[in-house]
């Protein structure tokens, strides 16, 4: 059986965090449980039917490992098929796709270690985080976790009962700062968006030794994300430290789109040979990329997002060598041990072989 295989979950609960967010929990039966065992911080690819389409997303668990759930949050975006759906139709007893869990923004929790961890989480990049918080905070009783949470206003906190729970039951193990864009509270420094003024007055603030801090992890919208990533490696983090979570790729650049499509047309035609589920096919090259390729062919190569950021087409390149668009959704080790996006890969000569069981 696939690693990267649907399985059909009921929907055991779906509960409303604020006006646009729901976290969906899901019932897993005995038989599975140890196909869904997740490490923080992973994410869900679930797929539903909408409208006669297959509709695919990745979710972030926002529960820790050893919490017995397995539950994601879905935040309602402008447009989105998918999370309008969820937000007006899906309900306890429904049925969803779901694609056990993957994904790297995590590290090794260790209960013998005293680490410290700071995150900046912005809107529902908060779920992963989470996730990653009542992780450490549970497995390291000598660990301290400090979080600067940014949003709209109040309203909009994703979590922030659960927060302030965890922020009471781990006294002096959990600092909790929050910025709100559109309201506004006695401490300036908390009012308005984390952006790399914000952000490198709140290490300044609140983290006596940014760079004996053990991980930072950061997931939110893009521009925040930069912010923050900047003002660390300002404060002199080492970059080995720094835990980035997209859920969404930036635009590519007007020459980087160019090259990639004279690469798709030089590439056109060529022969890979491609592995999966323990079976290997030779497969054509069709101008796309090696996923949509494989694909074409009548093999069931996995993918989500086509956008190079959620790393559930992920494949390791056995042989040959495949330029790639994107890669947000790869570490730096897995890159040096030859794994690639296949959405975003073109090959670069004849006899490529890639393997999605690797
Ligand atoms: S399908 Fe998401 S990175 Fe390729």
């Amino acid at each position: 059986m696939s690693a990267k295989e649907f399985h059909s979950l009921q929907v055991a609960e779906v509960v409303a965090e604020t006006d646009e967010a729901r976290s969906i929990r899901f019932a897993v039966p005995p038989d599975l449980e140890s196909v869904f065992r997740f490490r923080a911080g992973q994410h869900l690819t679930l797929r539903a039917d909408i409208g006669g389409q297959d509709v695919r997303r990745n979710y972030s668990l926002c529960v820790a490992p050893d919490d017995g759930a397995l539950m994601v949050t879905v935040k309602q975006i402008a447009g989105g098929a998918f999370s309008n759906w969820v937000a007006r139709e899906l309900k306890a007893g429904d049925r969803l796709d779901v694609m056990p869990p993957h994904g790297s923004f995590t590290i090794d929790f260790d209960p013998s270690r005293a680490a410290r961890y700071v995150a900046f989480a912005g809107g529902s990049g908060i779920t992963p985080i989470m996730s990653l918080i009542r992780t450490a905070l549970k497995t390291e009783p000598r660990s301290r976790f400090t979080l600067f949470y940014g949003n709209r206003d109040a309203s909009s906190v994703i979590f922030l009962e659960q927060l302030a729970g965890l922020k009471d039951r781990y006294l002096g193990r959990f600092d909790l700062y929050h910025f709100l864009s559109e309201e506004e509270g006695d401490v300036d420094l908390l009012n308005g968006m984390l952006d790399r003024e914000t952000c490198e007055q709140a290490i300044e603030a609140f983290v006596d030794s940014p760079a004996e801090v053990d991980a930072w992890f950061v997931c939110g919208p893009g521009p925040m994300m930069d912010a923050a990533e900047a003002a660390m490696l300002d404060r002199g983090v080492a970059p080995d430290r720094i835990h980035i979570e997209r859920f969404t790729a930036g635009r590519p650049s007007a020459a980087l789109a160019a090259e990639m499509a004279q690469l798709q047309q030089q590439a056109s035609g060529l022969q890979m040979s491609v592995t999966i589920d323990g079976r290997t096919r030779k497969v054509a090259f069709d101008g796309t990329n090696i996923l949509d390729s494989a694909r074409a062919s009548g093999l069931p190569a996995p993918f989500a997002c086509k956008a190079g950021v959620c790393a559930t087409c992920r494949a390791r390149v056995t042989a040959g060598e495949v330029s790639m668009a994107a890669r947000y959704g790869l570490t730096d080790e897995e890159i040096d041990a030859g794994y690639v996006l296949t959405c975003q890969s073109v090959p670069k000569g004849d006899g490529v072989a890639v393997d999605y069981d690797a």
